[in-house]
């Protein structure tokens, strides 16, 4: 049998947030009782400039700190860029890779999100792997092809349900009030699902598939009680607390 997989709900901040917002970060916190964290896992992935700030306010909380990309090396000279091991010294616990932002305004390959990946799993933090489609792709029903393409080369050697999360955002639904159905979300989810066991084994079954693009308050229980699916990784709606929490709600 399977072992029972634990929802995950990840915010993704983007480039939002100052440090006033630990106000907000103290909302979610509060917001996560006794009965919710009973029952999910909670991460907060705020800019770079929050990290150490925001990890320290959740510090013996239910809620973990995540960042939202790195690069592949430990430490080399690349001006501007952050390594996993400074995430991990920062306190974060996760590292977003590949989200679909970066593979197109930043012409990230399915190569270079696979060295982020190692990376976090180098330093010891949760990869957040994100594939998903576009909409011509969707509209071609090419949809499954595109994301098993991205898995298999996004997802690094060594990959165990402890250490890496995927994240499905059809890139069409991200920040633009459209979601796919139930029914076609699961379809991908299983599909994810399939390819991870057949290349690394039967316990890889027990690995956290999320779904991300426009999860609001209104459509969680649709989206998140779909079957296959583990939790969310949500952007604009994780910015405040309470909408954030009406969706975390779900679970209970
Ligand atoms: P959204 O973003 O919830 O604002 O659509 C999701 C994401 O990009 O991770």
């Amino acid at each position: 049998m399977a072992a029972a997989r634990r929802p995950l709900m990840a915010g993704n901040w983007k480039m939002n947030g100052l440090g006033a917002s630990i106000a907000e970060l103290s909302r979610i916190i509060g917001g996560f009782d006794a009965a919710l964290s009973a029952r999910i896992d909670c991460l907060i992935c705020p800019p770079a400039t929050l990290i150490a700030a925001f990890a320290a306010r959740a510090k013996g909380s239910p809620v973990a700190i995540g960042a939202q990309d790195c690069h592949p090396g430990a430490a080399v000279a690349f001006t501007g860029d952050l390594s996993a091991e400074m995430w991990k010294d920062a306190g974060a616990s996760a590292i977003i890779v590949g989200h679909s932002e970066r593979r197109a305004g930043h012409g990230e390959s399915d190569a270079l999100v696979r060295a982020k990946a190692a990376a976090a799993f180098r330093a010891g933090l949760l990869a957040i792997v994100c594939v998903g489609e576009s909409k011509a792709e969707r509209e071609a029903k090419r949809t499954l092809e595109v994301v098993g393409r991205q898995l298999a080369g996004s997802i690094p050697d060594g990959a165990t349900p402890q250490r890496l999360v995927v994240a499905y955002e059809p890139v069409w639904a991200i920040g633009s009030g459209l979601t796919p159905t139930a029914a076609d979300v699961s379809e991908v989810h299983g599909m994810v699902r399939g390819e991870l066991v057949k290349r690394f084994g039967a316990g890889a079954g027990a690995t956290r598939v999320l779904y991300g693009g426009s999860v609001k308050a209104e459509n969680a229980a649709a989206l998140l009680k779909a079957a296959e699916v583990d939790g969310a990784l949500v952007g604009g709606a994780s910015l405040k607390a309470k909408e954030f929490l009406s969706i975390s709600n779900v679970y209970i």
